[in-house]
């Protein structure tokens, strides 16, 4: 049984646990303020808040409803926009009256519920901010100007907000319906009713690539739900080491302390990697298994080293494999039938070391990669003492390029060096043709986007001019 507490009214139900929450909410609760766009990810206008306990705290983030499997709902609280209303118009739904910010008004809930989930989340509101927390939410009418004004209106009212008590503070200015008081409470009595997360043999995480390629499957499969395994959860140091559960998100990475001390600029990296509802469902082990030749945290992590921890939950029998020995050949892992990956670990760097991730793709946010690269290296002096690079979109897997990485050590940087590296790097992909580019484009994206780590990591010692001179004359 799937028990769950949908804006105010707790629901229970025996529906399948991999079919799409959104159904759910449309047709088995006939709340039609969702809606249905793209079935994708991509458009927003399915966007609901899930609201969990952890450690005694109310947390909410938004998800994509359409790619959300039922049972993930189990022991949360669900929001749809009608969970929202009141007799009179919240201040966001007010700014975007004001601001004529809702034409047609198919977008306009998912908008609503984003930017309502920015007003209960954020602890230092920011124009900006507002206007980054809908970055998953697309408007065909608007030209997204009216939107923006909205959510400056937004942010500045929540300059006030109460950071002891901001959710008595929500519900006195009318953010939100009283309900919210209740919901700490009413959570914890579900959460101890705990649910059988099933032991199919189809494992599903955040859903954000299945409900995509298989829908209908999933919906009629024997499920196994590992999003919520807390064993599967957390980012930890430990032994010189990094852990990272499998069921840790996208968002858990990009906001875990340990990993922004390591790497500044990881909000940076991970802003490329989709929007914030796919990040908030997509997982650590679901963007590794899904073998995409440019899975995006694939390609973060090779240039780190990493390796997986796997386990036969039938034996407890464990085995641990290098990241880059785990994707065999196109869409193949060394991962035996029933084994499963519990986390990834990488080794912290000895001494200073310098990271870059880069990423190419149609559109800036929430889109596949057409090439993507990630670097890893350690100086000394005026010289590379390590260098580990991995590129995405250019061979049938994910490469770690070895060769490259090889040719790079104990060279001291400079334009020639990089334009020789470059060469070694051409040899070692093998791009194709496809709806992303075609190979001859890869392969230009790649020396671009090879050159633009050392241009971002290294401004004083590399010349952007100088280096595309030499590569004109040669
Ligand atoms: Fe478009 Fe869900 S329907 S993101
Ligand atoms: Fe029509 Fe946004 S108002 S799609």
């Amino acid at each position: 049984m799937i028990r769950f507490i949908l804006n105010d009214r707790l629901v229970e139900t025996r529906l399948p646990p991999g079919s799409a929450l959104l159904d759910y909410i449309r047709y088995g609760q006939h709340l039609t303020g969702t809606k249905i766009g793209c079935r994708e990810g991509d458009c927003g206008a399915c966007t609901v808040l899930e609201g969990r306990l952890e450690n005694n705290q109310l947390h909410y983030r938004s998800i994509t409803s359409c790619l959300t499997p039922l049972g993930n709902a189990h022991g949360k609280h669900i929001v749809s926009v009608e969970g929202l209303n009141m007799e009179r118009l919240s201040p966001v739904q007010q700014a975007f009256a004001d601001e004529n910010a809702s034409q047609c008004g198919f977008c306009t809930p998912g908008f609503v519920v984003s930017l309502s989930g920015y007003a209960i989340s954020t602890k230092n509101p920011s124009r900006s901010d507002a206007i980054d927390s809908m970055n998953g939410n697309i408007c065909r009418c608007t030209g997204y100007k009216s939107i923006e004004r909205a959510a400056e209106r937004v942010a500045r009212l929540l300059r006030e907000k109460d950071p002891e008590k901001p959710f008595d503070w929500l519900v006195h200015q009318g953010f939100l319906p009283a309900y919210f008081l209740d919901i700490p409470r009413r959570l914890i009595g579900l959460v101890d009713g705990s649910q059988e997360s099933g032991s199919g043999s189809l494992i599903l995480g955040g859903g954000t690539d299945l409900l995509v390629q298989k829908p209908d499957e999933v919906a009629a499969a024997d499920v196994s739900l590992v999003f919520d395994k807390q064993e599967m959860k957390g980012i930890r140091e430990r032994d010189r080491h990094i852990y990272i559960g499998a069921a840790a998100t996208a968002n858990d990475i990009m906001d875990s302390s340990l990993m922004a001390d390591l790497f500044p600029e990881i909000r940076k990296y991970f802003k490329l990697v989709s929007s914030d509802p796919i990040r908030n469902m997509g997982t650590l082990a679901g963007n590794l298994v899904n073998a995409s030749p440019i899975g995006d945290l694939s390609i973060f992590f090779l240039a780190l080293e990493a390796s997986l921890d796997l386990m036969q939950p039938a034996t407890g029998i464990r085995r641990r494999v290098a990241l880059r020995d785990f994707f065999l050949e196109y869409k193949k892992l060394d991962l035996k039938p029933g084994e499963l990956v519990m986390g990834l670990r990488f080794p912290i760097p000895v001494n200073p070391f310098f990271f870059n991730f880069e990423k190419v793709s149609k559109r800036t946010h929430l889109d596949i990669a057409s090439v993507n690269t990630a670097i890893c290296l350690e100086t000394e002096g005026d010289k590379i003492s390590t260098c580990r690079l991995s590129c995405g979109g250019v061979g049938p897997v994910p490469l770690y390029l070895v060769e490259t990485s090889a040719f790079l050590r104990e060279k001291t940087l400079s334009a020639s060096v990089l334009l020789e590296a470059n060469r070694t790097l051409q040899k070692e992909i093998k791009p194709i043709g496809d709806i992303r580019g075609s190979k001859e484009y890869k392969a230009l994206l790649a020396r671009q986007l090879f050159f633009a780590h050392f241009l971002r990591l290294f401004p004083e010692r590399v010349n952007a001019e100088e280096l595309f001179a030499l590569s004109r004359s040669q």
